[in-house]
């Protein structure tokens, strides 16, 4: 109602209860057309739908519709079929109650279309599984079945139901469907044998000629031609624009396969259906005695072939009659009339019965295999009022039928209304309105209603005949304000409109006048004895199955015709009271099916007998509106400060308080138990237009908090998120060390056990630690490698690699030298050989030698100046020509006598020994060195060292100087005497003759045999003087 509310302007009231002026029919039907003019069908009065027929398919019953409709409150859209059957879908779960809705409305208003509709709702709106889809299959495929044998074209309607249908859909706990059960009422059988103008028989023997294939067609022994049957004739209207009787075929043969028809069962039913065509075809000609025989035995024997009848009883019980007087049985043949009325009573008789038959089929197919409880949803698609040109026994039946509708309408409606207004503690206005149970009481009514009368009539001892019947009416009814016949009538008018042989009622839908004719035969009901034999002994199994012979022998008198309704309507009645009802009241806008035109005369009428203005009164009672507190709170809170955004205390004194702070005044409603009801639509479309203003406001609020709350919420997600992540990364670091802590430990314990077998051969204990132990070695090793030769020191290394150790020394040593040896150069060799020399003479024997090791030993201790001087004066005049100089360096010589020092030059060449004066570089002293006898030298640290000379050897006398030879031995000085002596000794190749004199003198021989002494002392400093003895003191620093 609320979105109602908000295109009130537009299109009328969606609900009437907020028709201002809802006393106006006027107003009522002009609310109506205008919503038909804008497309909307459906109006609501409180509950009710009122559903106006459109004639033409709006696209507002697909998938998306079921969505919407699904599980929403039922005033908060626009009115809609799906809405009510959501409703009490949504009751019959929600409160556990059963429900039925029921559909009432005249012909052609829309009453089968509607529960189609809701069908529809529920099984699209259930869930999806295979089982459920089966049912729901059924379930939707029982329309086309039962339509195709009970609806017919009538002036009214194309598709128009001739049959009462009440149809329970039973659901599991879940509310998914899981079966369902039809009943049906009284069909319209007269219309096999009888229809009028412009209407047709049941559309299934239009659609089997149409639609049935050349191969069945001729099993069927029909022609493809409706116009060759006589039943499907009368109404001249064999071709309707709006139906495809072709396609509909297709439709049925389906269904029938959907709702598990066998091919047997359905060659069997359409045979009986052809039957019923031939018998219409069945003709009778008058004898000379008046008695009937059959013209043409065609349509017999095509009867007794379909049906598996033997061909002469069939024609037997077509023209006789079997009396049976006095426990005699005797046959009376027919006359015409009689063999056409038995003829047609066949017809009529085995149509009723097939379609019972396909009910009932039809149920045990929809019969719910599991057996559990099950919720029931009834729908209610019963033919609706109905004035026809002739009105007969049916149209009396049908209008009897609505007439208990609309009293149980009438019931339920007002007295839930009332009881509403009890349960609220709300004082009843009584209403005014039409209760139509008049009408009822006089129909069924005992002893004296229409159908008690017509029942005793027919059971009457007599000849009792439809005018005697209608005699026994007038008297006794004539005085009824609802029943009038040409003889009760009280003024000329009324009596001329009505025949001698009719009666009328002045029904609540309105005046229907009948005609008497037939309605005593009707009520009978019967079928010829001689019949009903010939059907039972049928091989086709569904007649034989429908005249059993067990009948033949009940001699107990059935039910007249109407009594069965009346029964079956009272069961009916009685399960519709046991279920909450929900109504539809289908209104057709006008009588020629156009989708464009609203005819307001028509539309009125229907208003006022389907008794909207009254439900609309009563329901208005003085409110137009009543709201749960609650839900009436919940969308209005916002208006009042104190109710916003939430009330603490109940739902009445929230609302209480916002209607005082609304200012409602006292008369605008009223506060009922659970409910607040409000009298003016105007009080109410005030609020709303507050709540619409209001709403802006609390939308911004809404979104911004929401907004809020939406990135809380993300931002808790993504905290949830990250300490999940932690949590799992710390539990999976933790795995990592603890795993990393195992294989450490485990690695030490190995270690350990390696170390404890270190020494074993290798086995699987150690081998880790041996291997682990060279690694580590060589790599200690590597870094730790002596660098040069001399570099004596070695990494120590463990037991188990003490020859390794050994070997890789050797090695690395050998590689060392190898490499020294390799950078050696060939004057560096010459070098070390000198050296070595120079060790091997000095060596622990003389003490200043280790200082001079590491001083090289070079070719000349001359300056540049010096040796050009040696090269110019030395090399040119002294030495000889093949001479090679050596080695030269300054030195100091001692006199032999008198110990004097002198500098002097010395030159080594390849065969002499030479002193040159240090100035002029003139010659001193030659002497070859084979001459040399002796190189002495201390053992101190002094450079002092004595050559002795061989005075005696001739071969070199001759090359002697003669001052050399006179002097004696040879003393020099000089500060570099290892390299002086052993380049002395090598080039003189003297090294034998090399001594060092341990003792603290060394003699040397002067001139002329004589002798002389060196002393060597220590003293303070290094000092070589001539002593006071004489001899020549050598003094070395300590
Ligand atoms: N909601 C609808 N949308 C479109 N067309 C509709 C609707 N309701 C009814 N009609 C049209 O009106 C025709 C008559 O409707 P329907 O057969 O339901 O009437 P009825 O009330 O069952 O009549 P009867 O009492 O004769 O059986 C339908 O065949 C269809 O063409
Ligand atoms: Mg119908």
């Amino acid at each position: 109602m609320e979105n109602e509310l908000n295109k009130r302007d537009h299109t009328g009231v969606q609900d009437f209860v907020l028709l201002e002026d809802f006393r106006d029919p006027t107003a009522f039907v002009e609310n109506l057309r205008k919503r038909f003019s804008a497309n909307l069908i459906y109006t609501y009065i409180g509950p009710v739908l009122v559903s106006v027929n459109p004639y033409q398919n709006f696209d507002i019953y697909n998938e998306e519709y079921v969505h919407i409709y699904r599980n929403v409150n039922f005033y908060e859209l626009p009115p809609h079929i799906f809405a009510i059957a959501d409703a009490a879908y949504r009751s019959m779960r929600g409160d556990n109650r059963n429900q039925c809705v029921l559909i009432s409305g005249e012909s052609g208003a829309g009453k089968t279309e509607a529960s189609k509709k809701i069908l529809q709702y529920i099984a699209a709106s259930s869930k999806h599984m295979k089982d459920v889809e089966q049912v729901k299959d059924r379930l939707l495929q029982s329309n086309p079945i039962l339509e195709a044998f009970g609806n017919a074209k009538t002036n009214r309607n194309d598709n128009s139901s001739r049959f009462g249908k009440y149809m329970d859909i039973q659901f599991d706990f879940k509310g998914v469907p899981v079966g369902g059960h039809i009943l049906n009422y009284l069909l319209e059988k007269s219309r096999v044998v009888h229809h009028s103008d412009g209407e047709r028989n049941f559309h299934i023997f239009y659609q089997l000629i149409a639609g049935g294939t050349p191969l069945l067609l001729s099993k069927l022994k029909l022609t493809k031609d409706a116009e060759n049957y006589h039943y499907l004739t009368q109404g001249k209207s064999v071709r309707v624009d709006a139906l495809n009787d072709h396609k509909d075929f297709s439709h049925v043969k389906h269904a029938l396969d959907v709702c598990d028809f066998t091919t047997q069962e359905q060659e069997a039913l359409f045979s009986i259906v052809a039957s019923v065509l031939h018998l219409g075809n069945i003709q009778f000609e008058e004898n000379e005695d008046g008695l009937a025989n059959i013209s043409d035995f065609t349509p017999v024997e095509n009867i007794s072939q379909l049906l598996g009848c033997p061909e002469g009883v069939l024609q037997s019980a077509l023209q006789n009659k079997t009396i049976e007087a006095k426990g005699e049985k005797m046959k009376s043949p027919l006359n015409k009339d009689q063999a056409l009325y038995a003829r047609d009573a066949l017809a009529k008789g085995v149509y009723d019965r097939l379609f019972t038959w396909i009910v009932n089929k039809v149920n045990d197919s929809l019969n719910s295999r599991k057996r559990m409880k099950c919720s029931l949803m009834g729908l209610l698609d019963i033919y609706g009022f109905e004035i026809f040109g002739v009105n007969s026994f049916e149209q009396f039946c049908i209008n009897y039928c609505n007439e208990k509708l609309q009293q149980l309408f009438i019931e339920l409606t007002l007295k839930s209304e009332q009881e509403e207004y009890q349960r609220e503690g709300i004082a009843w206005e009584p209403v005014e309105y039409f209760n139509n149970k008049i009408i009822c009481d006089l129909v069924e009514g005992k002893p004296v209603g229409m159908i008690a009368i017509m029942d005793e009539e027919c059971l009457r001892p007599g000849d009792p005949t439809d005018s005697t019947f209608l005699e026994k009416l007038n008297i006794n009814l004539g005085q009824h304000p609802h029943y009038f016949s040409h003889s009760s009538a009280t003024d000329t008018a009324a009596r001329r409109s009505i025949g001698r042989d009719e009666f009328r009622l002045l029904h609540f839908a309105g005046e229907v006048t009948y005609s008497i004719q037939g309605f005593l035969d009707k009520n009978n009901d019967s079928l010829f004895r001689d019949l009903k034999e010939a059907m039972s002994q049928t091989s086709n199994k569904i007649t034989s199955m429908c005249f059993p012979a067990s009948e033949l022998q009940d001699k107990k008198r059935p039910n007249t015709a109407s009594t069965q309704f009346k029964n079956s309507l009272a069961q009916l009645m009685e399960i519709l009271m046991s279920k909450e009802p929900s109504y539809v009241r289908c209104i057709k806008p006008n009588d020629y099916k156009r989708s464009d035109l609203f005819d307001d005369r028509i539309v009125h009428h229907q208003v006022k007998y389907l008794g909207l203005m009254e439900n609309l009164r009563v329901r208005r009672a003085g409110f137009a509106y009543r709201r749960p507190y609650d839900i009436f709170l919940n969308r209005y809170k916002s208006l009042c400060p104190d109710t916003w955004p939430h009330y603490d205390g109940t739902a009445k004194e929230g609302v209480e308080m916002l209607v005082n702070h609304l200012q409602y005044s006292n008369d605008d409603y009223r506060l009922g138990k659970t409910k607040l009801f409000i009298r003016f639509p105007r009080v109410l479309f005030a609020t709303e237009d507050a709540f619409q203003i209001r709403k802006h406001d609390l939308a911004t609020m809404v979104q911004a908090r929401y907004r809020g709350f939406a990135q809380k919420k993300k931002y808790l997600t993504m905290k949830l998120a990250a300490i999940m992540l932690q949590s799992h990364w710390r539990k999976v670091a933790a795995q990592r060390l603890l795993k990393r802590r195992k294989q450490a430990a485990e690695r030490l314990r190995g270690f350990i056990k390696g170390f404890i077998h270190r020494l074993e051969p290798e086995c699987d204990e150690n081998k880790h630690f041996i291997q682990y132990t060279k690694y580590n070695y060589l790599m200690k090793l590597k870094e730790t490698l002596p660098k040069t030769v001399l570099d004596k020191t070695w990494p120590s290394a463990p037991q188990l690699l003490q020859k390794t150790s050994q070997l890789l020394r050797n090695l690395c040593m050998r590689n060392l030298t190898l490499c020294y040896v390799k950078s050696v150069t060939p004057a560096r060799k010459a070098q070390m050989e000198e050296k070595v020399v120079a060790e091997s003479l000095f060596k622990g024997k003389k003490e200043n030698y280790p200082g001079s090791v590491k001083e090289m030993f070079a070719d000349t201790l001359l300056d540049s100046t010096q040796q050009n001087m040696l090269c110019s004066i030395f090399d040119a005049k002294v030495k000889q020509q093949d001479e090679k100089v050596q080695y030269s360096a300054p030195v100091t010589k001692f006199d032999r006598h008198g110990y004097k020092s002198r500098k002097r030059v010395l030159v080594l060449t390849d065969k002499h020994l030479y002193l040159l004066d240090e100035k002029s570089y003139l010659l001193k002293d030659k002497l070859p060195y084979q001459q040399i006898t002796g190189v002495l030298s201390s053992s101190l640290s002094d450079g002092l060292c004595v050559i002795t000379i061989n005075m005696d050897d001739n071969g070199s006398k001759e090359n002697l100087d003669d001052t050399l030879d006179s002097k004696g031995d040879l003393i020099l000085h000089s500060d570099r005497l290892i390299e002086v002596i052993t380049k002395t000794v090598i080039h003189g190749n003297k090294s034998e003759a090399f001594q060092v004199i341990s003792e603290a003198s060394i003699t040397h021989g002067i001139s002329g045999g004589k002798k002389g002494y060196i002393e060597f002392t220590r003293g303070q400093t290094s000092a070589v003087k001539k002593a006071k003895n004489g001899n020549l003191c050598v003094m070395v620093a300590q």
